[in-house]
């Protein structure tokens, strides 16, 4: 059973050993190895029981130094790495070959992150590798966003967890590649940071966010996220099918009339989207618990991170 703590050191001893350690992260916890040692990284897909095809996120601690692993960075990826590294933000930019295969799925690029999280910040600081690190879930469930949930589905198969509390932010990182053709910068994943921030910087960008129609984001696929119980984006649907106190609900900012006030999650009374993205993945898993058959999960304003939360409720209905 995985050890759960603070200890730096620990987990630096362990992914120097070729070892998985799970990190905090603004966004959500990551399952970490050595993204130079593709034995390490092999232990990733094994414990996740992640698709080899599916790409991972490559993470250290300042941009300087990721220019040893990575190529040149277009400039208007550049600029966004100015505006928004450290923070949830994930470049997908040319690799070098120190880069092992195994990490990219094959790809000529990489996702490249700098999270903000202080106690990971100096846990990469003092790497001399980048660590890969997918968000540490079972594929194709939610992401963990504290040590627990991490402990919970693979706590049994790593060592260590290093504990840095609740994610900041709830969402994990919105991810940007490179155009060639539109020499644009193109959105593959919405996330932490809203849509509306990325144009602000980059200028209109393009969406890319399903894996159906892009071969580039082969992780993307529609039916992720998936919580064991069934998931309905519209009352009305759930009603057709179950009687109102069968169902429960994650709703914004308001309880649904018609369902039991004790089977609904609240993501934000204030109707804060900030707030609502913190409380998502931990609402996905509070309902499993819920003496419930269904869950009603209306969609949020398509606006700000109302949008990155909208895609994974989308995502949680498409399943079971
Ligand atoms: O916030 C996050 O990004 C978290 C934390 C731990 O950093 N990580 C995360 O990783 O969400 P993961 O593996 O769950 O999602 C990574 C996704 C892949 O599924 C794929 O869609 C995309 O990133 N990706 C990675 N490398 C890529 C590449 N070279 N080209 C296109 N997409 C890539
Ligand atoms: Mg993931």
């Amino acid at each position: 059973m995985a050890e759960i703590g603070t200890d730096i050191e620990k987990a630096r001893a362990y992914l120097e050993a070729g070892q998985l350690v799970a990190i905090p992260t603004e966004t959500v916890y990551g399952l970490a190895a050595n993204a130079l040692n593709p034995g390490a990284v092999a232990q990733i897909f094994a414990v996740k029981q992640r698709p080899h095809f599916d790409p991972l996120i490559v993470h250290t601690d300042r941009l300087e130094k990721a220019m040893q692993w990575i190529a040149a960075i277009p400039a208007p990826l550049q600029q966004l790495a100015e505006a928004f590294m450290p923070g949830p933000l994930t470049l997908v930019v040319p690799k070098k070959d120190i880069i092992p295969d195994i990490v990219t799925a094959g790809l000529p690029t990489v996702g490249l992150r700098i999270p903000s999280h202080p106690l990971t910040r100096r846990l990469l600081a003092s790497l001399n590798f980048p660590v890969a690190a997918p968000s540490a879930n079972p594929f194709g469930y939610v992401s963990p966003t504290n040590a627990r949930h991490v402990e919970a589905q693979l706590g049994e198969h790593i060592p260590y967890i290093l504990d840095g509390g609740s994610s900041q932010i709830g969402l994990e990182s919105t991810i940007v590649a490179w155009n060639e053709e539109t020499q644009k910068p193109i959105v593959l994943r919405l996330g932490g940071i809203p849509l509306e921030e990325i144009e602000k910087v980059a200028g209109k960008v393009m969406l890319q966010t399903h894996s159906s129609s892009n071969p580039k984001a082969p992780g993307m696929l529609s039916a992720h996220y998936a919580p064991r119980k069934k998931v309905f984006l519209s009352l009305e649907a759930a009603l057709r099918i179950y009687s109102p106190q069968e169902l429960g609900a994650i709703v914004f900012k308001e309880p649904l009339a018609v369902l039991p006030v004790a089977n609904q999650l609240l993501l934000s009374p204030q109707g804060n989207y900030t707030e609502a993205a913190q409380r998502l993945f931990a609402a996905l898993r509070e309902i499993e618990e819920l003496p419930v058959k269904a869950v009603v999960a209306p969609l949020l304003p398509e606006e700000h991170l109302g949008r990155a939360i909208n895609d994974r409720l989308r995502r949680a209905a498409a399943s079971a």
